[in-house]
């Protein structure tokens, strides 16, 4: 196989070239797989095109260059019009030189562009027939496609019925949202099929195929709308002359989804600039989004314009796909690493041969747990699919399994904690050692210690390596119990550094039970989880008293959730006396415990104010929302920070804004929705200020903020 992205240096490479893109291409097509992955087979093409521009005269028939993408399948219903393919362009030059030649092409600039994602699916054709869905035909080789009417009702966004009784043709994507990929790769490994290596090829897969015992669901998204032949006249001349806006804003109306229902809806721009400022903000929403996109579709709007510009027998001259980075590529498998948390968690982590992505380059990717690998079917030396989103940790999605050689090796899952040698439970999904959080004692202590946790200075990872080794601490508790002459016959432990670790030490002991609950790593509750934990139980007692029904009236915490807390907060019961005899705080400063669930009415410890009358309900309802600060500045606000916070807050943490925004009565979250009424966007600040400003909530500077909240910023931990 030619090596992607290698420049061609002759004539039997140049062959060998289109062959391996041919192969890819009809594999792709054919089955929803592909040896290649996009960016590897966009750089293949792209080589081979440098190569025929220098050798006209050598262009074989088959060269992918000349040919609609992915004419492969055999397809038997023509199209009305050509199913053509786009052209690409990769940065904003190449971008503005394609506008030129557009401008020329026109004889004057476009008068407006539409800009929307370039969907990470498969283009089909849907016919209606006086409003009634009659024909889904994929796009095969752009003359031609397969009749795929099987699928009909199992794509969400292609109603079987219109609003109006039309006779037209629309035609767009299908993808799956990453939820229903998920659910079709549950589905097909249930029914014993090997799992999909990513959304396109689900949808590629489950779009063809005809006799399943099975069906998952797929969603659609136009993105043309043209006449039929039996299209009343009229009506196709209407849309022969409306604009690409006009036409969406036209399938919407007949009911036909489009990406005006996303986070990245189609707009029109006027300018170059425009279009790549718009460019610009959807390659920042791109991580966000519950599906795929692999670029943004630039179109001349209006249809004289197109007219004008008019297509070639591969692409249409009047549109461009400005291709963003590959979020997936294909590497080697080439170990399996068992890592163990503070929790004891023994976690899988595959060692891949290292491949760059979107700018950074992998070495290692989640495996999520041995019933993953399992299902998987994956095995040492496999290509696998490689995903990396935004911030997100790079995921191996499947192995890619044609490309097997016959020498790949199982994975073996260890028998005993790789750590400390204990037995291994096995009976969840997340395998744990039998040792628990004492089996990686340096790795609790040491989240224990940090600086959203109990905020011990000078108890940096070394020191507590230090301190376990010298067998002074077996559990957090020790900590409490260290005396100065045992610090002091520690190496490189002065009197200074002694005397300041003890009150570092001390003064961790008025930490808020939020904290504390954070300190003790209470397994599937990190630092937000906690607080909502502690505002709503108030003290460690309450906690402890609750029942798995009355944990789930923490927001957040369901019927799974619930137990696992109860059952970790049993298992750490003995380590919370020891904690509390040795003087640690076990309340949240102005939180209130809630109302016991009875009729009778009493006052509630500690608060005063709040009395059970038998309305448990709202009480949890308004205490859940983080309301419970009655008039805080932030009351019934979701509020997200993003960026460098500067002035005032510009010591804070993040998890210290948070308890800051929660302490005046708000929510805070970490990711920006609907359901968000503040952004706090300080320096620097990417993605969710763009989603923000998209979805028109309110942002605010740090120094606008820190006034809003001057309430409440003293009373900082
Ligand atoms: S316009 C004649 N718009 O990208 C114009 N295509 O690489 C051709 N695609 O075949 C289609 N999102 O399957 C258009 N918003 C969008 C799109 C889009 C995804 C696909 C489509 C096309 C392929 C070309």
């Amino acid at each position: 196989m030619t090596t992607p992205g290698a420049v061609i240096v002759d004539a039997v490479a140049y062959a060998q070239a289109v062959e391996d893109a041919v192969k890819a291409s009809a594999a792709y097509y054919a089955a929803g797989t592909s040896g290649l992955d996009d960016d590897a087979y966009d750089r293949l093409v792209r080589a081979i095109a440098v190569w025929e521009a220098e050798h006209p005269e050598q262009v074989l028939a088959d060269s992918p260059t000349g040919k609609v993408a992915g004419g492969a399948v055999e397809g038997d219903v023509p199209h009305t019009a050509p199913m053509l393919s786009l052209d690409n362009v990769f940065s904003p030059e190449e971008f503005t030189a394609w506008t030129a030649s557009l401008t020329r092409r026109i004889g004057r600039e476009a008068a407006r562009y539409s800009v929307e994602p370039k969907l990470d699916g498969l283009a089909i054709a849907a016919r209606y027939t006086r409003g009634r869905l009659t024909r889904l035909i994929t796009r095969g080789d752009g003359t031609a496609g397969e009749d795929v009417s099987h699928a009909i009702g199992t794509v969400v966004g292609l109603p079987d019925e219109l609003a109006e009784p039309v006779t037209v043709e629309v035609r767009g994507e299908v993808l799956m949202t990453t939820e229903q990929f998920e659910h079709a790769n549950e589905v097909r490994t249930a029914h014993g099929g090997a799992p999909f290596a990513n959304p396109r090829n689900a949808a590629a897969g489950t779009l063809r195929a005809r006799e399943r015992a099975y069906t998952v669901p797929m969603t659609f998204f136009g993105y043309g709308l043209l006449p039929l032949a039996d299209t009343e006249p009229a009506a196709a001349e209407t849309l022969a002359q409306c604009a690409h806006s006009e036409l969406m804003a036209r399938a919407a109306a007949y009911g036909v989804n489009t990406t005006a229902t996303t986070a990245v809806p189609g707009v029109t721009a006027d300018t170059v600039d425009e279009v790549l400022a718009r460019v610009t903000e959807i390659a920042a929403l791109r991580a966000s989004l519950p599906f795929g996109i692999d670029g943004i579709v630039v179109k001349a709007d209006l249809a004289a314009d197109q007219q004008a510009a008019g297509s070639g027998s591969r692409a249409p001259r009047w549109a461009t796909a400005y291709k963003l980075r590959a979020v997936e590529k294909i590497t080697r498998l080439l170990a399996v690493e068992w890592n163990v948390g503070r929790t004891g968690i023994i976690a899988p982590r595959a060692v891949l041969e290292p491949v760059e992505i979107d700018g950074s380059t992998i070495t290692y990717a989640t495996l999520h747990n041995p019933a993953d690998i399992t299902r998987r079917d994956l095995r040492l030396g496999d290509h696998v699919m490689v995903h990396r989103a935004g911030d997100v940790i790079p995921r191996v999605e499947a192995p890619v399994a044609h490309l097997r050689t016959g020498d790949e090796q199982p994975i073996v899952f260890p028998e005993t904690c790789p750590r400390c040698g204990s037995g291994i439970d096995t009976g969840e999904q997340r395998w744990r050692c039998e040792n628990g959080r004492d089996c990686h004692l340096v790795a609790s202590l040491s989240y224990a210690a940090g600086r959203d946790q109990l905020d011990i200075e000078g108890l940096g990872h070394t020191r507590v390596v230090q301190l376990v080794e010298a067998g002074l601490v077996a559990d957090l508790a020790d900590l409490f119990a260290l005396t100065r002459e045992q610090l002091l016959g520690l190496e490189r432990m002065g009197e200074t550094s002694t005397d300041n670790l003890l009150a570092a030490i001390g003064a961790a002991k008025a930490q808020p039970l939020s904290r504390v609950l954070c300190a003790l790593g209470v397994r599937g509750t990190g630092r937000s989880m906690s607080r909502r934990i502690a505002r709503y139980f108030a003290t460690m007692d309450h906690l402890r008293a609750a029942d798995a029904e009355a944990i789930q009236q923490v927001d957040g915490i369901g019927t799974e959730k619930a137990p696992s807390i109860v059952a970790e907060l049993v298992e750490l019961a003995p380590l919370i006396d020891k904690l509390a005899a040795a003087g640690v705080n076990m309340t949240e400063p102005g939180a209130t415990p809630p109302a016991p669930p009875t009729t009778t009415t009493e006052t509630a410890e500690g608060g005063g104010e709040v009395e059970g009358d038998g309305s448990e309900g709202a009480h949890a309802a308004e205490v859940a929302g983080g309301a419970e600060v009655a008039g805080g500045a932030l009351a019934g606000m979701t509020v997200v920070v993003t960026g460098a916070m500067t002035g005032a807050l510009e010591k804070l943490s993040r998890n210290q804004m948070n308890e800051l925004i929660e302490r005046a009565g708000g929510r805070s979250s970490s990711s920006v929705s609907k359901k968000t009424t503040l952004v706090v966007a300080g320096e620097n600040a990417g993605s969710k200020r763009v989603k923000a400003e998209s979805l028109g909530i309110r942002l605010a500077t740090p120094d606008e903020f820190a006034a809003l909240v001057a309430d409440h910023l003293d009373s900082a931990p």
